[in-house]
C-alpha cells in the first residue's frame, strides 16, 4: 500500500513548482502538507524541486508538514533521518543526486542533504479523523491515497485540504483522480494535463 518512489509523477511537480513560485514569492513563512507521505520519498522530490528553482536562501522559509497514518511505524524514522538504500535512488538524475546525497554511515545508503532534511517535519496522522495538521498551507499533497476511501470520505478529505489551504493555495492529487463535483465550485483547475488545483 506504501508503494512509492524518489521523482515520482515529475511533470504534475514541475509545473506545481512553476506555478508555486509566483504565489510563495516574498513570503517568510511557506507551509507544505504532503498527505500520505509513505517513507518520503515524495515530499523529499518536491522539496528537491523547489530548491533547484528557488535557491537554498529563499528555501529555508519552506517548511513542510510530511503525514501519514504509518501503519508499520516505521516511516517516522525513515523521513526523519533522510536516509535512503542507493537502489530507491536511481531515478533521480545524476547532478541532482550529487548535489543533495552523500554516503551515509551504513554502506549502500545515502543521506539528503541537511538543508532539505531539515525542513521536513513527519507526523503520524489519519486522513480519516479529518482533522488538519495545520493551516494556511500554500500547497497540498495528496497523491495516490484518495483511491483508498469512499467517495464521500474523499469529498469530506479534499474539504479539510481546502478549509486548510491558504487563500490562492494549490492542491495536487495523482493524474486519474478527479475532483468531485460537489467540490468544483471550490476549485480552480490550473492546467490541462495534471491533477493541479487552485483555492477560490
Ligand atoms: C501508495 S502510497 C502513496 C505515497 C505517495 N503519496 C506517492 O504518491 O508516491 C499511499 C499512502 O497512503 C497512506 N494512507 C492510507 N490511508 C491513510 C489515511 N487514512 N491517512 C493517512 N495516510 C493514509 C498509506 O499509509 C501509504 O503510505
Amino acid at each position: 500500500m506504501a508503494f512509492t518512489f524518489f521523482f515520482r509523477d515529475l511533470h504534475t511537480i514541475e509545473l506545481t513548482v512553476k506555478h508555486l513560485l509566483p504565489f510563495i514569492s516574498g513570503r517568510n513563512k511557506v507551509r507544505i502538507w504532503d498527505a500520505g507521505c509513505a517513507m518520503g520519498p515524495e515530499p523529499y522530490t518536491v522539496a528537491i524541486v523547489l530548491a533547484e528553482n528557488m535557491g537554498r536562501f529563499a528555501f529555508r522559509n519552506i517548511l513542510f508538514d510530511a503525514t501519514d497514518i504509518d501503519e508499520s511505524n516505521t516511516f517516522e524514522k525513515i523521513v526523519t533521518e533522510g536516509i535512503y538504500p542507493e537502489d530507491e535512488l536511481k531515478r533521480i538524475p545524476a547532478d541532482i543526486f550529487e548535489k543533495y546525497f552523500k554516503p551515509a554511515d551504513k554502506p549502500g545508503f545515502f543521506m539528503i542533504d541537511e538543508a532539505i532534511r531539515s525542513r521536513m517535519q513527519f507526523k503520524k496522522h489519519n486522513l480519516l479523523s479529518l482533522k488538519p495538521v495545520g493551516e494556511d498551507y500554500s500547497l497540498i499533497i495528496c497523491k495516490n491515497v484518495l483511491l483508498h476511501f469512499q467517495p464521500e470520505e474523499r469529498v469530506k478529505v479534499i474539504k479539510m485540504f481546502y478549509d486548510s489551504l491558504a487563500p490562492g493555495g494549490y492542491f495536487i492529487t495523482e493524474q486519474t483522480q478527479k475532483m468531485p463535483e460537489e467540490l468544483a465550485h471550490l476549485f480552480q483547475k490550473v492546467v490541462d494535463d495534471a491533477q493541479l488545483f487552485k483555492k477560490i
